[in-house]
């Protein structure tokens, strides 16, 4: 796409406020390189970025009751690389719209081979998982999400976050053009790429409204955009020193923003969500009301602009109370805003009482207000959704995983400790379930006998299981990169990189960026196909591992180590491993594929994390279970090293003096190797 280059910026606090930029071309052809560089021409955004940012991004799609055929052209419209939200709150029951829609979304994605949720807002277990959570002020008195397309549009922003997304943006399903569906979604990553911030919103303005003989929708919007543009704009220009006419976006329905940004605003509910988002945005990043936040303050939030050229057609409604319900509900975010000057509100005040919105000695109403969706616990969240996710997707049949209660916890005493692998060891190589160990887990607990993971997994997958399985101890993730230990777990204090939540963190390894970088100096380079985590999508990441999209998600959140697939054959292999090695990184091979990372290793992290347990708790003999390479070095600092068999019944072959074989695959050997645990002696070696 080609649009005009950046106009004058305005500066409000730390929000940068962009002023609407017009489409020059929707396509802007192929890439050819040439000497001249154009920093006054109109800008330039190539296919293979804005593709780039689509998927990143999560579209969500508030419906209700609307016409299915008008439904289909809008699907029709979303971009290939863009995840699909779907959020109904359509009429059920013995005409079951919600039915309908999920059939033509089933057809849809099975035909263009893609993935997509679709969720009923009213889902009795999307209100209890909220509630579980803490936010209540979302459900009704039945403990139901209330109705409302901003409701709908919050719990589409929760889910893009929990399947790890890190843009979300919003498309009516009234649209009759295709064509201007697509736009949207090509504006959205425009707007993204012309920040440098984590925190960035893209809002369109129509161009083309068109004249029909029922004019009336359009002209009430005209009309609505007009005065909230005015007051927002007017509050702006009493909190500086120069008028500003800056905003022209105040009520834009068309809107996208980074999850970062979207995770600390707060929404109203009904017609005035658009324009609260911006004054959330104004109230926290102007630095005009404390606290403020230092993360944004320093990058700084941009508000992008960008005027659309296909003409904005949509299902028309009646004009009941048109002012009122809309306009009203705008305003009323403006007047109510902390930061809103007196002489704003009395102008409000004024206008609302001249267009009969509020009588005479009124007051305005203020609205329903949902806090920021960071307030909501995402991992519990996703935990909890992860149960029913398999319900939402599209097409069925993605991979669930298995959720078991956690067991209350015995006290530790620690003369006996175990420290395991998991995925192919605590976890089936290909189910990840650990149905067949749980029992011996309980029994292990029972008897207070710690069990600390040690594996590849990032912090967040490990936590999933960690809670699952009621297991509160230290563990070590990334292969050995950190260290993670509750804070209350240990009486001495000890040296640490890093607070993390609940969690002292001592970090062995480089930072993920770091290793990223070294591997992108050898990617393209190689004879074998080789592919980072990080180059893909949550979707892609499930599809190769096996894991469902929010274990996927979670899987992609590495913070020290990057998970390499390399494809080719033998020479290919060893070669693309050499090059590794000689960029300074080390990597481990952990069954299917290559770990990359810079300093820290397993048994290095063991060793240290033994001592800590040494110093609280006296000595204690060492158990380690583990089924490949990457165990190693685990293996050789425990006591009692033991192994369990690969998915093809066979042990890998380690050099690790007294390991010990047991039968089982998996879960089913952890099992085998944990009675012995119980019933074997503790005599240190
Ligand atoms: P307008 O176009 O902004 O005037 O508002 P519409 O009434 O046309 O609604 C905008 C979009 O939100 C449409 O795609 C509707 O189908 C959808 N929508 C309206 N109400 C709800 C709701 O309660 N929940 C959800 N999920 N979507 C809704
Ligand atoms: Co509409």
């Amino acid at each position: 796409m080609r649009i005009e280059s950046g106009k004058q910026v305005e500066h409000f606090g730390a929000v940068r406020l962009h002023p609407v930029r017009r489409v020059l071309e929707l396509d802007s052809g192929v890439r050819i390189p040439s000497p001249i560089k154009d920093s006054v021409e109109p800008q330039r955004i190539d296919r293979d970025v804005i593709a780039g940012i689509q998927r990143e991004l999560a579209i969500v799609l508030p419906i209700k009751d609307e016409d299915v055929k008008v439904f289909e052209g809008v699907l029709s419209g979303i971009p290939h690389d863009c995840l699909m939200i779907v959020m109904s709150n359509s009429r059920r029951g013995e005409i079951d719209n919600l039915k309908k829609e999920r059939e033509i979304l089933d057809r849809f994605c099975i035909a263009t081979k893609r993935n997509a949720l679709i969720v009923h807002q009213k889902d009795p277990r999307l209100g209890e998982a909220l509630a579980d959570c803490g936010y209540s002020q979302i459900l009704d008195e039945k403990g139901l999400v209330r109705s409302g397309k901003a409701e709908g549009m919050l719990i589409g922003i929760l889910l893009a976050m929990a399947l790890g997304k890190e843009y979300v943006g919003f498309i009516d399903t009234d649209n009759y053009i295709p064509g201007a569906v697509w736009e949207y979604a090509q504006h959205y990553a425009v707007g993204f790429s012309l920040s440098d911030s984590p925190y960035v919103m893209t809002r369109l303005l129509w161009r083309y409204k068109p004249k029909m003989s029922g004019e009336l929708y359009f002209r009430k919007w005209g009309r609505v955009s007009e005065i909230t543009n005015k007051y927002v704009n007017h509050f702006i220009s009493a909190k500086g020193r120069f008028e500003t006419d800056i905003i022209k976006t105040a009520n834009a329905g068309e809107h996208a923003m980074s999850l970062q940004l979207a995770k600390k605003l707060t929404y109203a509910t009904g017609y005035g969500v658009e324009t609260q988002e911006l004054m959330s945005i104004f109230e926290q990043f102007s630095g005009l009301a404390s606290p403020v936040d230092k993360a944004v303050m320093e990058k700084g939030v941009d508000i992008i602009q960008t005027e659309t050229i296909n003409p904005h057609v949509h299902e028309e409604r009646g004009e009941e109370h048109l002012l009122k319900d809309i306009l009203m509900p705008s305003l009323s975010v403006i007047y109510h805003n902390p930061l809103c000057e007196d002489g704003t509100r009395r102008l409000i005040t004024r206008h609302l009482i001249e267009l009969e919105c509020i009588p005479r000695d009124g007051e305005v109403p203020s609205l329903l207000m949902l806090p920021p969706p960071e307030t909501v616990d995402a991992v519990k969240f996703g935990r909890l959704m992860d149960r029913t996710l398999s319900d939402y997707a599209i097409p069925k049949g993605w991979p669930v995983g298995v959720s078991l209660p956690p067991a209350a916890r015995k006290t530790r005493e620690a003369a006996k400790l175990v420290f395991t692998d998991l995925d192919g060891t605590l976890l089936h190589p290909v189910s990840y379930s650990y149905a067949a160990a749980l029992d011996s887990v309980r029994k292990l607990q029972e008897a207070g006998i710690p069990i600390v993971f040690c594996s590849a997994k990032t912090m967040a997958e490990q936590q999933v299981y960690r809670h699952e399985l009621g297991i509160a101890d230290p563990f070590i993730i990334e292969n050995g990169a950190a260290i993670v230990v509750p804070k209350d777990y240990f009486r001495f204090p000890f040296s640490f990189s890093r607070i993390v939540d609940d969690y002292f963190v001592i970090e062995l390894g480089a930072p993920y960026q770091e290793v990223r970088s070294k591997l992108r100096k050898l990617c393209g380079k190689q004879e074998a196909k080789v592919t980072c985590f990080g180059d893909l999508t949550t979707e892609e990441v499930s599809k190769v591992t096996g894991l469902n999209l929010l274990m996927a998600a979670l899987a992609k959140q590495r913070e020290y180590s990057e998970t390499v697939i390399i494809e080719g054959d033998k020479k290919q292999l060893q070669s693309t491993l050499a090059a590794i090695e000689e960029v300074g990184l080390s990597y481990t091979f952990g069954g299917r594929f290559y770990e990359a990372c810079l300093g820290g290793d397993k048994g290095k992290a063991v060793k240290i994390l033994l001592e800590l347990f040494k110093l609280n708790f006296g000595d204690a003999y060492t158990v380690g279970i583990g089924d490949s390479l990457n165990d190693a070095e685990m293996l050789t600092a425990v006591d009692s090293p033991m192994i369990v068999q690969t998915g093809d019944k066979r042990w890998n072959k380690l050099n690790v003096k007294n390991l010990k074989r047991v039968s089982g695959i998996g879960p089913e050997g952890w099992a085998r190797a944990a009675s012995e645990v119980l019933g074997g002696s503790s005599h240190k070696k």
